[in-house]
C-alpha cells in the first residue's frame, strides 16, 4: 500500500468517527499497550468512548488519512507541582503500520502541543521494553531515552519494565530556531 504522508492530519475526535474508531479500537494489537484502554467490542462502546474519553480529553487527536480516523495521539498534561510535564500515548490501525504514520503524527502532535500548552516544558513517553516499533517512533521523532524503569507499572495485568523517553520544549524551540 502506497501512503502519502502529506495526507496525514490531526484533528479532534467527533461522534461521526465511531465506525472508523471501532475499526482499530476493537483490535487487541492496537489496545494492548496503552494501559488504560480496554479493547472495544461495539459501535455503542465506540460512541461512548469518543463522547466520554476522547472529546473531553485535554489533548487527544484523531490521526486521520483523508480525514478518516486511523489512529489516535494523546498528550495528557499533569497538574499541580507536575504541571511542567505531560504524558504521551498513540496507536495506529494495524493495516497502516510500517509507513511512518505514527512518527509523522507524533512530530505534528509535539509541535502543536507546545504551542497550545506553553507552560509544559517536558513530554514523557513510557514504552514497554518489548515494544520495538514504539521505541523507534519516539526515537525518530526526537525523544531522548532517559533510562529503564524496572517493574514500573502493571500493563494489562502484567508488571512491566518500561523505557522512559522525554522531549523538552527547549529542544523543540531550538530546532524551530525560535
Ligand atoms: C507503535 C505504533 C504506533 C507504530 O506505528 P507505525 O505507524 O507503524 O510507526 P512508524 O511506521 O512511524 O515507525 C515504526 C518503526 O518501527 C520499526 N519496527 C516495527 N516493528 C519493529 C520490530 N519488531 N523491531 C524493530 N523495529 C520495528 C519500523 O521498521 C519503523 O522504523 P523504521 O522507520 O526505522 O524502519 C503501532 O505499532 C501501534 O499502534 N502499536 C500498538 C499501540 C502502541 O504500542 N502504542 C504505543 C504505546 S507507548
Amino acid at each position: 500500500m502506497e501512503i502519502d504522508l502529506s495526507k496525514v492530519t490531526l484533528r479532534p475526535f467527533k461522534l461521526e468517527d465511531a465506525d472508523d474508531f471501532l475499526s482499530f479500537a476493537d483490535d487487541d494489537q492496537v489496545t494492548r499497550n496503552p494501559s488504560r484502554w480496554e479493547t472495544l467490542t461495539s459501535k455503542e462502546e465506540a460512541l461512548t468512548h469518543i463522547k466520554d474519553a476522547c472529546i473531553p480529553h485535554p489533548w487527544r487527536r484523531s490521526i486521520c488519512m483523508d480525514d478518516r480516523s486511523i489512529g489516535f495521539v494523546s498528550i495528557f498534561p499533569f497538574s499541580g507541582d507536575d504541571k511542567c510535564r505531560a504524558s504521551f500515548g498513540y496507536g495506529v490501525a494495524v493495516k497502516y503500520w510500517g509507513h511512518g504514520i505514527a512518527t509523522k503524527a507524533v512530530k505534528m502532535a509535539v509541535s502543536q502541543f507546545f504551542v497550545e500548552f506553553p507552560g509544559v516544558v517536558r513530554l514523557e513517553a513510557l514504552v514497554d521494553v518489548d515494544n520495538k516499533a514504539s521505541q523507534r517512533v519516539v526515537e525518530k521523532a526526537g525523544f531522548q531515552k532517559e533510562g529503564l524503569l524496572r517493574k514500573y507499572a502493571h500493563v494489562k495485568g502484567k508488571l512491566r519494565d518500561l523505557f522512559l523517553y522525554s522531549f523538552l520544549s527547549s529542544d523543540f524551540h531550538a530546532a524551530e530556531g525560535s
